[in-house]
């Protein structure tokens, strides 16, 4: 059987559990000096520091020379990022949009005029399975060199039969062909067409009735995700959605409360999201919801960012007990970037998180919203051997060296599957 064993990390960050971490626990990542680990196949066998990792090697009768070893000294050493909510399979860009909002325009008046994700939607219907694969490999390539060993993607540039089950199989056939682990969401309800404005619920029917069927016999996506906003769906819609997947048996997601208070976040609540995702206007009684039952507040700061939004309420959120992960919301229109380096600075600049939550929130947290945190997110033993080395020997130069990308090297499942370039 396959082992890496490595020894002397500066920092072995565990961040172990098999759940969430909600509010203060969020700060508790289990911080390993001098530590090591060995993998054996997929999996992580032993965890501690390097006295302890080779006192139980002895002990188990199991040979340093028979494993392939790494010095990690002045390395820090993580759980794999998982970045669990993203768009990444579409077709076309609207780079002239972003120059659009530079002058002033925004968001949801471009969407209204016509531009927006049904200018995507066009794009991709026109794209061929194939050219959505290749554009889609080249952004997972992205994504590993970030750290990235598990991605959720999202459907929702189609609105129709072909195109939603065409972006779904890209990213089925893609996940056999590289690394990165890819989670798929359809996300049918995500916008409008002008042939079902004040028919919205005609169009969820479609997407319940025609659609999801499809999805569910190919086992194309596990969860189902819709974009509740005014002018997009209404809380009402939404419900009616959310309570009929989850009949189907999809887990749930929801784009709640980006630029409208609609009190999406109470909606997840209410409905059993795993996680409620943007929530930039989310109100107190929709926040405090969300901690009473265990929804997974999934913040998008670079999406923030990028349309110059006031960022997610992440200390109320966390004070109230919730737990918190952090995603890029990589799509076309309102964020053209999947940076980890980027969104962990934002996370600690200017939503005042700690490094610590910072790192929970992309690892068991960020798992955990896309229901795997028994398997990756964590190193300890018996989780899957997903693990990436920083070029520097603390967590503290994750915000100082900022937006820089520090990544040394990446394993998954066991295989060292990216090396930066010295
Ligand atoms: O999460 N807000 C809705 N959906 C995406 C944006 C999609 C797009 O603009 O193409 C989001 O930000
Ligand atoms: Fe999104």
């Amino acid at each position: 059987m396959k082992r890496i064993l490595i020894l002397h990390a500066s920092q072995l960050v565990t961040c172990r559990g098999s759940h969430a971490k909600k509010g203060a626990e969020m700060q508790e990542i289990g911080v390993i000096e001098d530590g090591a680990l060995l993998t054996e196949g997929e999996n992580i066998l032993l965890v501690g520091t390097t006295a302890e990792v080779l006192a139980e090697m002895e002990k188990r009768g199991i040979k340093v020379d028979d494993c392939a070893v790494t010095d990690a000294f002045g390395r820090t050493v993580l759980p794999g990022f998982v970045d669990s909510h993203t768009h990444f399979i579409f077709g076309g860009y609207r780079a002239d949009e972003f120059s659009w909002r530079l002058k002033g325009d925004s968001y949801m008046s471009i969407m209204e005029r016509g531009g927006g994700i049904n200018a995507t939607v066009t794009k991709t219907r026109e794209a061929s399975l194939a050219e959505l694969k290749e554009s889609g490999m080249d952004r997972l390539t992205t994504m590993l060199a970030f750290g990235v060993t598990t991605v959720e993607g999202k459907s929702g540039y189609g609105l129709d039969l072909d195109t939603e089950i065409r972006q779904l199989e890209a990213m089925k056939e893609l996940e056999s062909e590289q690394p990165v682990e890819i989670v798929r969401t359809f996300l049918g309800p995500h916008s409008v067409l002008p042939e079902y404005k004040g028919k919205e619920r005609e169009f969820l029917d479609l997407m319940l009735d025609t659609v999801m069927p499809v999805v569910r016999e190919r086992k194309l996506a596990e969860f189902a995700d819709i974009f509740t906003e005014q002018n997009v769906f209404s809380i009402e819609d939404s419900r009616y959605y959310l309570n009929r997947a989850k009949e189907m048996g999809f887990a749930l997601k929801i784009h709640a409360d980006e630029m409208m208070p609609l009190n999406g976040a109470g909606l997840a609540a209410e409905t059993g999201c795993i996680s409620a995702d943007h929530l930039l206007k989310a109100s107190e009684e929709g926040i405090r919801a969300m901690a009473e039952n265990g929804t997974i507040a999934t913040l998008l700061p670079a999406t923030a960012f990028c349309l110059k939004e006031e960022f997610a309420n992440a200390r109320k959120m966390i004070e109230e007990g919730c737990a918190v992960a952090l995603a890029s919301d990589l799509n076309p229109g309102s964020c053209f970037t999947n940076s980890i380096p980027l969104l962990m600075a934002l996370g600690c600049i200017y939503m005042h998180m700690s490094i610590e939550e910072v790192i929970t929130a992309l690892t068991i947290n960020g798992a955990a919203a896309v229901g795997r945190a028994d398997r990756i997110g964590s190193l300890e033993p018996g989780k899957q051997a997903d693990i990436v080395f920083l070029r520097f020997p603390s967590i503290n130069y994750i915000p100082y060296h900022t937006a820089i990308n520090l990544v040394d090297c990446v394993i998954k499942k066991g295989d060292l599957v990216w090396e930066a370039q010295v």
